[in-house]
Order: structure tokens, then sequence, then C-alpha cells
């Protein structure tokens, strides 16, 4: 479920509630990083919390914890996530400095286009990665990333990436500002939603982008992310230090940082961990 400033509750509504198969999504994954070793909990505070009591295990790197309810899952910039059990899928992966470093920022962006795809493949519509990781479809959230780095023992830069994909939902499932503001894979696929395949699908996405780290082209991630954003061009409206500015992106920095024409005057970038989009309009 979107993630929103309050608590949501869990009226009326029933869940079709198919169960994760880890062993199958094991076997079938036949990963060289994410995946490698993979957890299940029924019920954790967040999953980026389980994956954290990894960090300082060999196993941490490529490591997915996957769960079926969170107590305390949160989304960025202190909002909370919560999702009904068994509706979504809650992952986190571990990413270890020591490995190859890759900065959190394009962590976020190479998680939102592993999303995209999945997404794609499973509703048979065309998303879009609301920056930095929100992937959405018609306007509707159906995904979120949640980037955590911490400095290790051996003074690298770990991270936990952390996803929440609206599976099962259906529109009952979504109240308050979410009625209007979330969907989920089976309120848009004419298929049954199996989570298991579609966490294949995920997991191999990254896997293909981070099992050789070294050799990611940040320029081929800028633009297939730009395309899946359709953000070029797009009018925003930003929040930075609590002042809000008005602009036309265009472009995304080496740093992940939206690059804004700004209307009051010069090219400035915004980074994804300071600064929250008001609204977007995004080209036809
Ligand atoms: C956002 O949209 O603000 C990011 C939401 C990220 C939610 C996922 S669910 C799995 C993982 N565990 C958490 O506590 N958060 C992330």
């Amino acid at each position: 479920m979107a993630s929103r400033p309050g608590p949501t509750s869990t009226q009326g509504a029933t869940m079709k509630c198919g169960t994760l198969d880890i062993e199958s999504i094991q076997a079938t994954l036949n990963s060289r990083r994410i995946g490698q070793r993979i957890e299940f909990k029924a019920e954790t505070s967040s999953t980026n919390d389980e994956a954290w009591l990894y960090a300082d295990e060999d196993a941490f790197d490529g490591l997915v914890v996957f769960a079926e309810a969170q107590t305390a899952g949160r989304g960025r910039r202190g909002r909370i996530w919560q999702s009904h059990r068994g509706a979504s899928l809650l992952l986190s992966i571990g990413i270890s400095g020591q490995k190859h470093s890759i900065a959190g920022d394009w962590l976020s962006i190479i998680a939102a286009i592993a999303v995209h795809e999945t997404i794609s493949k499973f509703s048979d519509t065309r998303p879009t990665i609301k920056w930095p990781n929100d992937v959405l479809v018609c306007g509707r959230k159906i995904s979120g990333v949640l980037v955590e780095s911490r400095q290790s023992q051996s003074e690298t830069r770990n991270h936990v990436v952390g996803i929440g994909i609206n599976c099962l939902q259906h529109q009952g499932h979504f109240d308050g500002p979410l009625a209007n503001s979330a969907t989920s894979l089976e309120l848009l696929s004419h298929r049954p939603i199996d989570r298991s395949a579609v966490a294949i699908h995920l997991l191999h996405a990254l896997d293909q982008r981070l099992a050789h780290p070294e050799t990611l082209n940040q320029e081929s991630l800028r633009s297939d992310w730009l395309s899946k954003a359709d953000a070029l061009g797009a009018r925003v409206t930003l929040e930075h230090n609590s002042q809000q500015h008005t602009g036309t992106i265009i472009d995304l920095d080496p740093t992940a940082a939206l690059v804004l024409q700004l209307d009051e005057g010069g090219i400035r970038a915004f980074n994804a961990a300071d600064t929250s989009l008001v609204s977007t309009e995004y080209g036809s």
C-alpha cells in the first residue's frame, strides 16, 4: 500500500492470500548476487530492520528478506508504510559496500527501473516512475522503494534496499486518501497475480544489474530512468529545506539528483534525500 503520513485501518474487504513460495523463488532465480540467501518472516517490524541484522555477516551482500506483514513498515521521509497481511510483496535486499561501492541514490534508481519492468510485465499497463523511485499506474501509486545506508565496520557504506509492491489489494483495501491514490497488480491485471512469480521477476531484474556493478553504466541507467519516468520536460513543484520551487525537469545529474530549469531563474539539482515532490505534470 502506498505510504502516507498517518495510519490506515483494515476494514471490510477480504483478501485472497496465496502464500509466497520461497523454495521455488530460490530454485528458479539462479542468482549471481541478489537472492543468494533468502529469509522469510511471517511478521516483522520492517524487512529493512531484518536485513540490517545481517550487516556484519558475509551473507549480508545479496541477502533478501521477505515478510508477509510489517508492524512498523517505513517509507521515505519519515512516512509509514502499511499493508494488509499477505497482500503485498514486502522485501529488503542487503548490498555490501565491500563488494563494490554504489551510491545509495543510484541504487534507488536501479530499484525503480527493476520495479517498473516488473509492474509492466504483470499489469499489462505502462507504468511511470515518479522521482526518485515511486512507481505509478495512471497516477496511482503501486510501489515504493526505501534505500537506507549505513557505515559498516570496515568504513564502507552498506545499503538496504526496501521495496513494497501492492499485489492482491482490491479497491476496498485502500481507505482514506489511498482510495484515490493507490492501486495494485490485481486491480490492473486480467490474470490472477502470483506473488512468487512477481518476486522472481523483480529479483532477476535486480540481479542482472547488480551482479557485476563494476560494469554499470551510469549514462544508460540515466536514460533508462528518464524514458520510464517520462520526466524530461515535466513541470514539477518540489519542496527542499522547507522552500517550494517550480520548474521543468531537464536532466538527472551524476548523483541521481533531479535537475530543474527553475521558473525563478537558474538551473539547480535537487537530491532525493532532502527533497519531496509536491506536484508533477508529465508531458503527454
Ligand atoms: C515509500 O514509498 O515511501 C517507500 C516505501 C517502502 C516500503 C518498503 S516495504 C518493505 C521495506 N520495509 C520497510 O519498512 N519499508 C520498505
